[in-house]
């Protein structure tokens, strides 16, 4: 498998920075989705809060807005500049930012925060290190993890599928990873770079999609409790993009969508293939008090 090249990672997350906030398809919902989990989640006794993999700072302003003690962590400086200048915009003084990898947190000793949010990115986007990534955003949480991962389910979907547009007479190789281990990346197999044409700079990944099972057994291993383990989004991946564009204009019906999206995650179909655009795993778990 194709190492991380973290240097390399980094300038592709600057370049994407400007356009981080411009939502395509259904990233509006699933960030919604994400909201609701998190508010459900900041019980009284929560104070601190680390966001990793926190970019422009669509979650972590608007945390320190409301009061929370916050830490801004990314890869990308082009990021975190944005997310400063809102910060700065909104004279915020609780709230902090450091760039570095999620891999190594070193710089935080075990349970320094109340809560860590590690969202779309920070894990998944580190490939074969993703659990790694995992490991560290566990061991620096006091009370809560609440993180987003790929869902190997949706991103095997692309891959089977490509098979038709790119006219092969085989499925792909990449689609047997994505089918065996969950990895994925431009340079993992010659044919995947005709993938990414159109993204930026043409590339795309590392990438570590899960199963719900194999994100379970990382947590319990580090003795999490899991409070919530589900696919998110799959609903609106589920009604197509033609819905999806059409009903997130529609402010009414969007927040009502929202709700019937959260409840068929939650009730209806809670391990199927999530969000078409963003992460599409969610994990909640609590970290048993020791004492
Ligand atoms: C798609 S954005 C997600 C932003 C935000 N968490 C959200 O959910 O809307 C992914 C972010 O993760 C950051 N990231 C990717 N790999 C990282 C790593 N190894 N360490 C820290 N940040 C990383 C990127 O720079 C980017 O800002």
């Amino acid at each position: 498998m194709v190492n991380t090249d973290y240097e390399h990672e980094k300038n592709w997350w600057n370049a994407k920075a400007v356009k981080e906030e411009i939502d395509m398809g259904d990233e509006q919902i699933n960030r919604a989705l994400r909201w609701r989990e998190i508010n459900k989640n900041l019980t009284s006794d929560i104070t601190s809060v680390l966001e990793v993999g926190a970019a422009t700072g669509a979650f972590s302003v608007p945390l320190a807005k409301r009061g929370y003690q916050v830490v801004h962590f990314d890869i990308s400086d082009e990021m975190i500049s944005i997310a400063k200048e809102k910060a700065d915009k909104l004279k915020l003084d609780n709230i902090s930012f450091q760039q570095g990898n999620s891999i190594d947190l070193s710089m935080y000793g075990d349970n320094s925060f109340d809560m860590v949010i590690n969202m779309d990115g920070a894990v998944s986007f580190c490939g074969v290190d993703a659990e790694k990534a995992i490991k560290e955003t566990i061991r620096v949480a006091g009370k809560k993890v609440i993180m987003t991962v790929s869902n190997r389910g949706n991103m095997l979907i692309s891959l089977v599928k490509a098979v038709s547009w790119l006219k092969t007479d085989k499925f792909l190789p990449a689609a047997y990873s994505m089918l065996n281990d969950g990895l994925w990346h431009t340079y993992q197999f010659s044919e995947n770079a005709k993938l990414v044409k159109g993204c930026t700079n043409d590339y795309l990944g590392p990438i570590k999609a899960f199963t719900l099972n194999e994100l379970r057994s990382i947590f319990e291993v580090e003795g999490m409790r899991i409070d919530r383990l589900t696919s998110i989004g799959s609903l609106s991946n589920h009604c197509g993009k033609e819905f999806v564009d059409w009903i997130i204009k529609d402010t009414k019906l969007f927040d009502e969508f929202v709700e019937i999206c959260d409840r068929y995650d939650k009730e209806i179909c809670s391990d199927s293939i999530g969000s078409a655009q963003r992460a599409g795993i969610i994990i909640v778990a609590s970290k048993p008090d020791k004492t």
